[in-house]
């Protein structure tokens, strides 16, 4: 299968082990350049906006029409896995052109800096939102689950109801720096052990909280030498949860301000859509909320009608990691639900 292809042709860049195309790099350039020479040859009209972007258009016979939009992100986190973004924008694209030309006009997307490993995330998603222009009509992501439920319940694909309330940002633990070897364990201010308290106390809380998380994934020691007690320690935060009083039960632990993002509901007139093509299938219809973030999420909150198809991910639903993996049947079947469903919306005229 031509997807398949695509993703192994997109995994090689950068080198492994895993996938990596960090947002920025010269590596998430040319998965654009790949990918947008794909959309040149399938007949997409492309454009690139100031974000750096990546649009590709096929026009309907109803351009006055609100647009159907289908995409995802073509970076990746360091030694990431195989399919995450890339199978929305791979898939997206086989999609439309098996949907070929309606009466609305259909547009894939592939946003920049999606993960957002040392930023913010979603970083060209929000460059979009902040002016949609032009405005989609709706926005359909293919996207893999990076969890264990369907594979858990025997589904091969699943409708997303909707997206995690998000806060994220970094917290300094200032110390005093002194030597390793002469300075008596009392008389210490190792900003290093505080941080680590720290990251107990974080899990601690998360775990009390029903469905939430925390992680702390960076973090930056000063003055990072095995002979001199840390002086300074920066590090990130990343708290999820299904709603905002959950997630701030456990934001109340963090000492610093966060960036929040607020949980979102995917639109139920799509949802509805997709349920009803993965009926059509045989797969049974599995409802089920996504801890990841996505640009969905983002353009959700901007307003626009969002809806999220997940393929199956196996071995435990890993994902960030090089053992992240979908089935090739799995894939295939989320490429064709999504084609029929871009094909049913862009068809409608009312
Ligand atoms: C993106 O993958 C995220 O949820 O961090
Ligand atoms: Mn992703
Ligand atoms: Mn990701």
């Amino acid at each position: 299968m031509r997807v398949l292809d695509r993703l192994d042709q997109l995994y090689a860049i950068g080198g492994g082990p895993g996938a990596n195309r960090l947002g920025g790099s010269a590596e998430e350039d040319e998965a654009h350049q790949l990918v947008a020479e794909w959309m040149r040859e399938a007949g997409l009209e492309i454009e690139v906006d100031s974000a750096g972007n990546l649009f590709g258009r096929l026009a309907g016979r109803r351009p006055e029409l609100p647009e159907v939009w289908t995409g995802s992100h073509l970076d990746s986190v360091p030694a990431g896995g195989r399919f995450d973004g890339v199978l929305g924008v791979v898939g997206g694209l086989e999609a439309v052109e098996q949907a070929g030309r309606e009466e609305r006009t259909q547009v894939v997307v592939a946003f920049r800096d999606e993960e957002g490993c040392s930023g913010p995330g979603c970083v060209g998603s929000r460059a979009f939102c902040a002016r949609l222009d032009p405005r989609p009509g709706c926005f359909v992501e293919l996207h893999i689950e990076q969890g264990p439920r369907l594979e858990q319940a025997g589904a091969p694909l699943g409708v997303v109801t909707g997206i995690v309330a998000t806060a994220r940002g970094e917290v300094v633990f200032e110390g005093r720096e002194g030597h390793a070897g002469t300075t008596p364990m009392a008389a210490r201010d190792d900003a290093l052990v505080a941080a680590a308290k720290f990251v107990l106390a974080l899990r601690d809380t998360a775990a009390a909280v029903e469905d939430a998380v925390a992680t702390v994934g960076r973090l930056e020691v000063e003055p990072d030498a095995s002979n001199v007690i840390p002086a300074r320690i920066r590090l990130s935060v990343d708290v999820r949860a299904p709603d905002e009083a959950r997630l701030d039960a456990v934001v109340t632990a963090v000492p610093a301000e966060l960036r929040r993002g607020k949980a979102v509901t995917m639109a139920p007139e799509l949802t509805a859509v997709l349920g009803q093509e993965i009926e059509r299938v045989g797969a049974p219809v599995l409802e089920l909320p996504s801890g990841a973030g996505h640009d969905a999420g983002v353009l959700a909150a901007g307003g626009v009608p969002t809806a999220m198809l997940f393929v199956r991910s196996l071995n435990g639903g890993i994902s960030h990691s090089p053992d992240e993996h979908s089935a090739d049947e799995d894939v295939e079947l989320g490429v064709a639900v999504l084609a029929a469903t871009l094909a049913r919306l862009a068809s409608a005229v009312d």
